[in-house]
Order: structure tokens, then C-alpha cells, then sequence
């Protein structure tokens, strides 16, 4: 008999095969037993005739529990009414882990979403979870495998840093041997001085943010893939996104259709995302949200509920284009036909999960850099570096970042983005 994982049952059809896995349910009367087996690759139902298998097994099943470590043979079966199509007749069960003394604390019934994450280490169990982080790595996948096929180098940047990157209200100080540092932000300036070597760079990896902000949208620790392309201007900046975007999306629907069901996903919101997405410009944003009970100034930065109106306004990505200077970093590119904007853009994803990506086309000007970086009090000799790019070899470039875990938010249809990262960081959680 063949041992074998629940992702190869169908391969097995009439045959008797062995499972090692957990009670994930089980139902029983009188002559007749239904045990959900899931074994970490997928779920299954046994079905358990009191004739078929010896009293002593029998017997068994009646005190399995949930959670409970098993072993089961049994023969693959089709079933149109089970779910998967599939079932097993069991034959013989063995026990491997049986904790008797309580209940296993996440049962059948609604828990309160903190009692759900104080048990993070056993919610990751259910079918809902399952299907949210099989469809993260896959989302993962198909990142590395866009840049790897467009030629893209992996160019990690490092987490320890002495610099700022996206404002100082957001950083996480860390003591660093006698000296301060900060936990990285974005990896955006390596990725610079990667760019002019390899031409086309990204990194992909843990960033931070110090957010005081309690919204669906804000993790303190997230997932941040952050391509940057030499010679690329914010045209080419928002190609490249909308092309990177559309790539994710119809991989997760290629390969992970069945796991977007398990979650209710609507298909068909996601089969439509496909070129081209919306360009407005920074102005005409602003026209929309107050044009849908906004009330913003020109100049005002989109916070949590703009944000959500924008989102919710278009049936597809939307990029916002050109904003105002005073509200971006310091190393965007000028606007030559009015100083006051730059060349800078965000993607917003439609319904309601709010910005995904943030990227610009860089300033490229020695002089112009060093005046921007000392209008924002920026220390020279942390920068020194960075502004030294413009003195050998600068050229026009740019690039962005896409956020993983909203991008898995709002894929997953899931309502908040805590659940599409195993151990989410938060403003009041570090535990477990
Ligand atoms: O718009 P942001 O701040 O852009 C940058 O960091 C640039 N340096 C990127 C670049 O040009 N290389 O962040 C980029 C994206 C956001 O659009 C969002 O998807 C995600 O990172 N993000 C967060 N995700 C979860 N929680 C948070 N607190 C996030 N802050 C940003
Ligand atoms: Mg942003």
C-alpha cells in the first residue's frame, strides 16, 4: 500500500492508500462515521461503516477528537457528493496524538477575532486559512517569477540602516552597537545603486513602519517587492506595474482557482483585470472624492477614508499620477512644467483595498538631490552614498514598490490584512 498526500488522491482512484494527518472534523451515528482528514496539502472525507473495519477501530473513531494525529488506510473513492470529488472508505485507523484532557480551543462555532488571533498558531489550521496562504505563496511565486523572466537581478537590500526613506514618523529605532539605526522602511535607495549597476533590479522582503494607524490596510511589519529600472521614466514606471499586476492576478487564477472558491471569492472581479487600467492625474483624484462627499484641499494627502473612495470608484486598478510635491519624498522627480507636482504615482486596487503600489521616477541631478535631501533636514553623511549615484554614471530612472499583503487582501477578497500573512505585526499585537 502506498503512502501519499491528499493533493495526489486522485491519482489513486480504487486503490488503498495510507494518510498521516489531522482530525479536522468528525461526525458519527450509530453504524456510521464522517472524519475530515486534513493533512497540511488539502482535506478529505473518510467514511467509517461499522462493518468494514475491526470493533477495536471503530471504537477508535467514536473518541477522536479535533486536532488529533492520525493515520488512516483506506481505498480512494469517487464521490460526486463529497467535497473535492473524492472520499476514502476507511479500512484501519491508527493514532498517533490524542490530548485528552480539554477540547481543542478553536471549535466550530464564531470566535472573537482576538480569541482567533491569540491562537494564531492553531488558527492557521482552518480551511480559510489554507486557502489565504496557499494563494500567498503562490502570489510570491509569481513576483520572483515576473522579474526572473524580464531579467530582472535579485538585489537584496539590508534591513539595518542608518537612513530614511519614506518620513521619519514611521520609523522603528533600533540601538546598533553604541550608534542608532532603523529597521528598513523600503529598500528603494539600494535598489538605486543596484540599478545602475545590473540595469534592472528588485528586492523582495520584510520593511516597517512604525503606524499609529488601526486600519484594514496597515501592518507594522509587511512584505514589500521593490523593482528599479534604469532609464525608466513614470511612464515607464506605470506600464511596468500594470503589466507586473495583470501577471499576479491571472497566475493566481490559473493556479489557485479552487482555493479563491474556498474563500467565495467573485471570479469574475479578478478575470477582468486586464489593460488597461485607469490614469488620472493627482487633480482629477481630487475632483472624484469630493465629487463623492470628500472635502479636500489641493495639497492634502489621501488618508484612510479618501483612500477608500477612491478605491471603490473604479471597477479596475486606477494609477494617480502627478501630486503634489510637498506631500512625497524627498527623491522624486521635479515636474519641469510645474514645480510644484512630481512625477509620482500610486495604483489603487478597486474595491475598497486602497493603494498598492507607490513608486516615481527619481531625481537624477546631483545639485537638484542634495538641494531636496537638505530642504528635508536629511543628515548629508548618512546620504553621502545616495547622492553619490549622481556623480558617476546617473542617468533617469525609477521604480516602485507593490505591497504583498494588501495585494493578497484584496486577490483573497479577505476583509482585513492581517489574516494574509502568517504572524501579523500590528500596532497592538506581537503575540503570538
Ligand atoms: O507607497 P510606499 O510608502 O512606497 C515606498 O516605500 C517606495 N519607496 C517604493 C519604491 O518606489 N520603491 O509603499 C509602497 C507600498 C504601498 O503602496 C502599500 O501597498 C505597501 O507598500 N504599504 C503597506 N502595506 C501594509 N502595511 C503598511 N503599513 C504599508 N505601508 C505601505
Ligand atoms: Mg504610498
Amino acid at each position: 500500500m502506498t503512502e501519499t498526500t491528499i493533493s495526489h488522491i486522485k491519482e489513486f482512484i480504487g486503490k488503498e492508500v495510507k494518510l498521516k494527518g489531522w482530525v479536522y472534523n468528525i461526525r458519527s451515528s450509530g453504524k456510521i462515521a464522517f472524519l475530515i482528514l486534513r493533512d497540511g496539502t488539502g482535506f478529505i472525507q473518510n467514511v467509517v461503516v461499522k462493518n468494514e473495519v475491526s470493533e477495536e477501530d471503530f471504537n477508535k473513531v467514536k473518541l477522536l477528537s479535533m486536532e488529533d494525529t492520525i493515520a488512516v488506510d483506506g481505498i480512494v473513492q469517487e464521490s460526486p457528493r463529497a467535497p473535492g470529488g473524492v472520499e476514502i472508505l476507511l479500512k484501519s485507523i491508527e493514532m498517533i496524538n490524542h490530548y485528552k484532557d480539554e477540547e481543542y480551543p478553536i471549535q466550530k462555532k464564531e470566535h472573537g477575532v482576538d480569541f482567533l488571533l491569540n491562537n494564531r498558531h492553531l488558527w492557521l489550521r482552518s480551511k480559510k486559512q489554507f486557502a489565504i496562504m496557499r494563494i500567498r505563496d503562490e502570489v510570491v511565486k509569481a513576483i520572483r517569477d515576473y522579474m526572473y523572466d524580464n531579467e530582472y537581478i535579485l538585489f537584496d537590500s539590508p534591513i539595518f540602516t542608518p537612513t530614511v526613506t519614506e518620513g521619519t514618523t514611521t520609523l522603528f529605532e533600533t540601538e546598533y552597537f553604541g550608534n542608532k539605526a532603523y529597521m528598513s522602511q523600503s529598500g528603494q535607495l539600494y535598489q538605486e545603486a543596484g540599478a545602475i549597476a545590473f540595469r534592472k533590479t528588485y528586492c523582495f522582503g520584510p520593511t516597517f513602519r512604525a503606524e499609529k494607524s488601526k486600519t484594514k490596510k496597515h501592518l507594522t511589519e509587511f512584505w514589500m517587492v521593490e523593482p528599479e529600472i534604469a532609464f525608466a521614466d513614470l511612464n515607464d514606471v506605470i506600464n511596468i506595474s500594470e503589466d507586473f499586476v495583470i501577471y499576479i492576478v491571472q497566475r493566481v487564477l490559473e493556479k489557485k482557482s479552487n482555493e479563491l472558491k474556498m474563500l467565495g471569492r467573485d471570479l469574475s472581479k479578478l478575470e477582468m483585470i486586464k489593460k488597461p487600467f485607469y490614469r488620472i492625474t493627482y487633480d482629477e483624484a481630487l475632483d472624484i472624492i469630493n465629487g463623492n462627499g470628500g472635502k479636500m484641499e489641493w495639497g492634502d494627502d489621501f488618508g484612510a477614508e479618501e483612500d477608500t473612495i477612491l478605491s471603490k470608484n473604479f471597477d479596475k486598478p486606477v494609477f494617480i499620477h502627478h501630486f503634489p510635491k510637498k506631500i512625497k519624498p524627498f527623491y522624486m522627480e521635479i515636474d519641469q512644467e510645474n514645480p510644484d507636482l512630481v512625477l509620482g504615482v500610486d495604483m489603487y486596487a478597486p474595491e475598497g483595498y486602497g493603494e498598492l503600489i507607490g513608486g516615481s521616477q527619481r531625481i537624477y541631478d546631483y545639485e537638484r538631490l542634495l538641494k531636496e535631501a537638505k530642504k528635508s533636514n536629511l543628515n548629508e553623511d548618512d546620504y553621502k552614498w545616495y547622492i553619490d549615484l549622481r556623480r558617476w554614471g546617473s542617468c533617469p530612472h525609477g521604480g516602485f514598490g507593490l505591497g504583498l499583503e494588501r495585494t493578497i487582501a484584496w486577490i483573497t477578497g479577505v476583509e482585513h490584512i492581517r489574516t494574509t500573512i502568517p504572524f501579523p505585526r500590528t500596532i497592538n499585537r506581537i503575540y503570538p
